[in-house]
């Protein structure tokens, strides 16, 4: 797989390593300057959040894996690196600078990368020929999206995964936790110290029995 030039997996010199980050940290912060709320952060993920985040997927379960606000691409490259050979990762992001930035830089047939909201995940993921998610993953800023957008991306992430499936969500706050209480019955909960700010990390499982939950 090839990315911004670099086969991924070398191991570029330190020089290389540090220009390359220079440069997606500028693409991020111009993209956070333009829709400070929607982006919520001024740094991309470290690699402690990026690993922690994915060690409970089962790579080898996972033909559709969906991410949603991936910036710069901090997760694309080891989510490409781990997924199958058949399998397929989908990107969904609203802002254009990050989605132009990704299409030019990451090139990989399993790849795609959409200009759209998140709560349209279920319309997204049929046009690319699947019924169901196996995961997906979300770095949105929940507590800083417009008023309705998290509990209906919420809504709409349980209704697309599979059962057996994760909802796997980072945030500096806790605030996405009530937005998936009403649909996932198993929420497991971390932190990730290493990454500036220090954040909370969720997994919420869709259980195998479970149909979608009853309106109160
Ligand atoms: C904190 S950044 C996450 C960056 C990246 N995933 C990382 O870990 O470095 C939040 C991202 O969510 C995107 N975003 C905000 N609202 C969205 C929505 N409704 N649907 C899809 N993406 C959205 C922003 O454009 C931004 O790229």
């Amino acid at each position: 797989m090839e990315s911004d030039g670099i086969a991924l997996g070398s191991r570029g010199g330190l020089r290389d390593r540090l220009a390359l980050y220079g440069a997606q940290c500028s693409v991020f912060f111009r993209g956070f300057l333009e829709h400070p709320r929607m982006v919520g952060s001024i740094i991309p993920s470290s690699r402690f959040t990026v690993r922690s985040m994915l060690a409970p997927v089962d790579w080898g379960s996972c033909r559709l894996f969906v991410e949603y606000g991936p910036g710069i691409g901090t997760f694309c490259r080891p989510v490409l690196e781990k997924l199958r050979g058949d399998g397929m990762l989908i990107v969904i992001d609203t802002n254009p600078i990050y989605i132009e930035y990704l299409q030019k830089t990451i090139r990989d047939k399993r790849f795609r990368a959409v200009l759209g909201s998140a709560a349209d995940v279920e319309q997204i993921v049929r046009d690319h020929g699947f019924d169901h998610a196996d995961y997906v993953l979300s770095g949105l800023p929940f507590s800083t999206l417009p008023a309705g957008v998290a509990p209906a991306i919420a809504a709409a992430t349980h209704r697309v995964l599979r059962p057996g499936g994760a909802f796997l969500v980072y945030q500096f706050t806790a605030a996405c936790r009530e937005y998936m209480r009403p649909h996932f019955a198993r929420i497991d909960a971390g932190f990730e110290w290493l990454n500036i700010l220090p954040c909370k990390l969720f997994w919420g499982w869709k259980t195998a029995d479970e149909g979608e939950p009853v309106a109160a």
